[in-house]
């Protein structure tokens, strides 16, 4: 899948360090309910997990690359050295009981509407490939004020706050407020 921008090639573990790189960095994985990965093995479990399975079909996920890098295969401008490196994550890692989009970029890659760029692109994909999902939702700490922004401007509608919807321990406080975002298929 392609971008103005940016390549979404399928989850793969051939691109094990990138992902690392990004799942052991203690504030990109703050928001997250597993949180960081401490060794490259908890990354290769994680990434394990959310690879495509014929048994599960709604669970989706890309590794996300600047346009031109090598590890895409394609070469229509000269890499750089960040062009090498797989620069995110978006998917949908669970889909029970409604299909949860996820998504994580190295700091980076933070700033330059990346996120907003491939979000949009694998909502567009996710309701082509599941003619039967009428919506698609994410749940975002309320202070999580740059993840929000992006759904917002991916077109995701507000729906409630679950109060005390998660605790992470190594937030202050533990105890958070989840906002669930909700975008209708078109
Ligand atoms: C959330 C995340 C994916 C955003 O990535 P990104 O590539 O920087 O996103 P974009 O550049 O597309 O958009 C970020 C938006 O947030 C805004 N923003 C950044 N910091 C902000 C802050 N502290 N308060 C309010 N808005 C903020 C930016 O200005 C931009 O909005 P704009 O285009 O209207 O100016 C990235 O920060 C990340 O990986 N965070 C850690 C993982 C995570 O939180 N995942 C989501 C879990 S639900």
């Amino acid at each position: 899948m392609e971008t103005a921008r940016l390549t979404l090639e399928p989850i793969d573990l051939a691109h094990l360090e990138g992902f690392h790189r990004i799942w052991s960095d203690p504030d990109t994985t703050q928001w997250s309910s597993r949180g960081v990965c401490k060794t490259i093995e908890e990354t290769k479990g994680r990434i394990t997990g959310i690879l495509h399975d014929k048994n599960r079909p709604g669970i989706d996920n890309y590794g996300v690359f600047i346009r031109g890098s090598p590890a895409t295969g394609h070469s229509i401008e000269p890499p750089s050295c960040e062009q090498s490196q797989v620069i995110g994550i978006v998917g949908v890692h669970k889909d029970d009981p409604v299909p949860e989009l996820g998504y994580i970029f190295h700091p980076s890659a933070w700033g330059k509407g990346y996120a907003t760029e491939a979000v949009s692109a694998f909502v567009r994909h996710y309701f082509t490939l599941r003619p039967d999902a009428p919506y698609i939702e994410a749940k975002v700490d309320a202070k999580n004020h740059p993840s929000i922004r992006v759904l917002q401007k991916c077109g995701f509608d507000e729906i409630e706050t679950l109060v005390g919807g998660a605790e992470l321990a190594w937030m202050d406080p533990p105890v958070r407020d989840l906002v669930v975002f909700r975008a209708m298929r078109k």
